[in-house]
């Protein structure tokens, strides 16, 4: 630790903080930022004043991060040091240290929208561009001139662009903290992989094979290939002549890894042996792995985007950027001369790939995000005149707009109403936190909280219900619950019903093949939710599940509203005499119900008029994933209130031209299933599409 690069400029830097209002700090990965920073201003007395924040963009980097400084600190994790991220608070009133998920601070700022408690917030990773972090940058701006004289603002990064960075806060000094790191040669593969899987696999025993000590650092797209890989090269190593090479062991390392595996991978490996790190791309800067000296670059990543004009999300596996190779290269060069094989072409590093990755804002739905900005309450705010460092398409934010409209987040001037208010303060996607209040309403927020916490966990709670694959469960579990033909929605309640009726049996979930650690996060996350509501209702709601059961037994209808009522943008309509579905409220999108689903068809082997859904996602093909059966008499309401949409009002601009959006030429004037041959054509084409763009 002594040695941490970060620590030679401890006075510089402390110069730097004591001058300045706001600074930017650029290190290479691996050099003190995340876990030296903090301790550094902690022992110069910044922490007499107030908490140090610290942001982390992923949960994973906020727990590890915080458990680092506690150790190194020498107190329990939880007392001076401490983290908090969703549904997960480990922090005390002696907690002087926070690392938090960049979320949770936007998220606390909505209480105190001056961030009182804190006397120093550090922004870090913000190369990532994650969508919170640089909704934080903008929101810095105000802050540090309400409380120039008693805040301290550090924006840390690895590789970002500094000089915009400095620009964006008035031109702040920038800090760069030189890394040591010795010299990586890259070798390049002579063509593009087949499968980046075998590769490398095959790279990778190649390396362990022939090459001396050192790990090797593998970059995957995802947890299904890490598992995949992860099995592959087990067996490969299995297999390999007893005494031919030294010891090997093979880790995973991504964001939903269990506690006790990502200490596995921050724990120093056994004499003489190799490890295997197989990671997602949170290797390549959030978490630093001691002891690698090869990296296998499969040029890769997956990447959730978002399109603002069908609503739909896209899980792709993409080209990572330029600077996104670097850093995953460098991750051999931490402790002594390394090696990176890239497993592309060197013409494809140089011509193909991006200079930088694309900011999450400008790939990702800001309903959630715009909710806070006009909850937050700023004065006279035009959305769409946000200080964003890099904007987001007027596209994507006229977008977020009309969908908060459609849940009466806000009315049609722009203005957030009592509802948005409600919504803002549940730690929750706009759809469910809509959902819960309108079940509250209606009498079943019982259910609605299960809901809303089974959707909430990250990761997946169901046997063989991937969540990036488009797999049919192999083996349906017939033990479970089935949505009573109701749907997914349906389904997960009944499925946490049964298993609150065995008093939340462990032994129940394993066999029925659902992740323990998982249902006992539900439980928890339900629990908080309700407290949360209870507070918003101020102890007037009915929360007590078990006396509401015996709705359950029928036909879940006033459920089934609320949940109608929260996904009011989230609608599809069955086209006639076939089984596919079409979007209403946007953009119209011929897409179907996901295999894993447990939707019903009824005695004609037809699914429902009507859902709502939970997701739309292209993978193989456009997808709604977790889709519930609603009543045509509930959507009607909703498709009314389209009509009625001008998006420049609702941004609040002053500009109030009477100028109608396009969205209402796409969906159905009369209500009711529409036009069959136009809309067998349109599907084929679309399947045809699907299937081109698959190849
Ligand atoms: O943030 P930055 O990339 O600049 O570095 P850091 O995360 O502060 O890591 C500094 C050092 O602490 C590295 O050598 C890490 O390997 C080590 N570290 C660790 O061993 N365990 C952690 N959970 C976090 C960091
Ligand atoms: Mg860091």
């Amino acid at each position: 630790m002594a040695n941490l690069p970060i620590l030679q400029f401890e006075d510089k830097i402390l110069e730097t903080v004591d001058q300045n209002t706001v600074a930017v700090i650029i290190g290479e990965t691996g050099s003190g930022k995340s876990t030296q920073l903090s301790q550094i201003l902690h022992r110069s007395g910044y922490t007499k004043a107030g908490i140090i924040a610290v942001t982390q963009p992923r949960r994973v980097a906020a727990v590890s991060v915080s458990r680092r400084v506690a150790e190194e600190l020498g107190v329990r994790l939880g007392d001076e040091v401490g983290y908090a991220i969703r549904f997960e608070d480990r922090t005390s009133e002696r907690t002087c240290i926070k690392y938090l998920t960049d979320g949770v601070l936007l998220r606390e700022s909505l209480s105190d929208p001056e961030l009182k408690q804190y006397s120093v917030i550090i922004l870090d990773e913000a190369h990532e561009r994650s969508l919170n972090t640089d909704i934080l940058m903008g929101l810095m701006k105000r802050l540090i001139r309400l409380r120039a004289s008693n805040l301290k603002v550090l924006i840390t990064s690895a590789t970002l662009d500094g000089e915009k960075v400095s620009r964006f806060f008035s031109d702040c000094p920038i800090l760069n903290v030189p890394g040591k790191l010795f010299p990586v040669e890259i070798l390049y593969s002579s063509e593009q992989p087949k499968s980046y899987i075998d590769s490398s696999l095959r790279k990778a025993i190649d390396i362990h094979v022939n090459e001396p000590e050192g790990d090797i650092l593998i970059f995957m797209t995802g947890q299904d290939d890490i598992e995949k890989l992860v099995s592959k090269l087990e067996e490969k190593i299995r297999n390999l002549e007893a005494g031919s090479c030294m010891d090997a062991i093979v880790l995973p390392l991504h964001g939903s890894l269990p506690p006790e595996m990502q200490v596995r991978v921050f724990s120093p490996p056994p004499r003489n042996c190799r490890r295997f790190i197989v990671a997602t791309n949170i290797a390549e800067t959030s978490l630093t792995v001691d002891g690698v000296v090869y990296v296998i670059d499969s040029g890769y990543v997956k990447q959730r985007q978002y399109n603002p004009s069908s609503g739909m999300y896209s899980l792709d596996v993409v080209q990572i950027s330029r600077v996104q190779a670097n850093q995953r290269a460098g991750r051999a060069g931490r402790t002594r001369p390394g090696k990176c094989y890239r497993l592309y072409p060197s013409a494809v590093y140089h011509d193909d790939l991006l200079d930088a990755t694309v900011p999450e804002i400008q790939r990702s739905s800001l309903a959630g995000s715009v909710l806070y900005l006009k909850s937050l309450d700023l004065p006279d705010i035009d959305i769409l005149k946000f200080d964003f460092l890099d904007a987001p398409s007027s596209e994507t934010l006229q977008d977020a707009l009309k969908q908060l409209f459609l849940i009466d987040a806000i009315d049609e001037n722009g203005t957030i109403t009592a509802i948005g208010k409600t919504m803002a303060e549940l730690p929750l996607e706009p759809s469910l936190a809509r959902t819960l209040i309108e079940a509250n309403e209606c009498g079943c927020l019982p259910q609605a909280l299960t809901i809303a916490a089974m959707l909430s966990v990250e990761g997946t709670l169901l046997p063989g219900r991937s969540k990036s694959t488009d797999k049919k469960r192999k083996h349906p579990p017939s033990e479970l619950p089935d949505g009573s033909g109701w749907g997914d929605h349906i389904q997960l309640l009944q499925i946490f019903e049964l298993w609150d009726q065995t008093d939340y049996s462990i032994d129940w979930c394993k066999d029925n093949n659902l992740q323990v650690r998982g249902m006992l996060f539900v439980k928890d996350v339900r629990k908080q939710l309700s407290q949360i509501m209870q507070k918003i209702a101020k102890g007037s709601l009915d929360v007590k599940r078990k006396e509401r059961r015996r709705d359950s037994q029928h036909d879940y209808r006033s459920l089934r509203k609320a949940l109608c009522v929260g996904y009011a943008s989230q609608l599809a309509e069955r086209m006639i005499h076939h089984n596919g579905y079409r979007t209403l409220g946007f953009k119209c999108q011929l897409v179907q119900v996901h295999p894993s689903s447990v939707l019903r068809t009824d005695d004609d082997g037809m699914l429902p008029n009507y859902v709502v859904y939970h997701e739309l996602i292209s993978t193989s093909r456009p997808y709604m994933r977790n889709v519930c059966e609603v009543e045509m008499q509930w959507v009607t309401p909703i498709l009314h209130k389209l009509e009625k949409l001008n998006v420049s009002k609702l941004s609040g601009g002053s500009d109030q031209s009477e100028e109608k959006t396009t969205v209402n030429s796409d969906f159905p004037k009369k209500v009711g299933p529409i036009d069959d041959s136009s809309s067998r054509i349109q599907a084929a084409r679309e399947r045809f599409l699907a299937r081109k763009t698959n190849k």
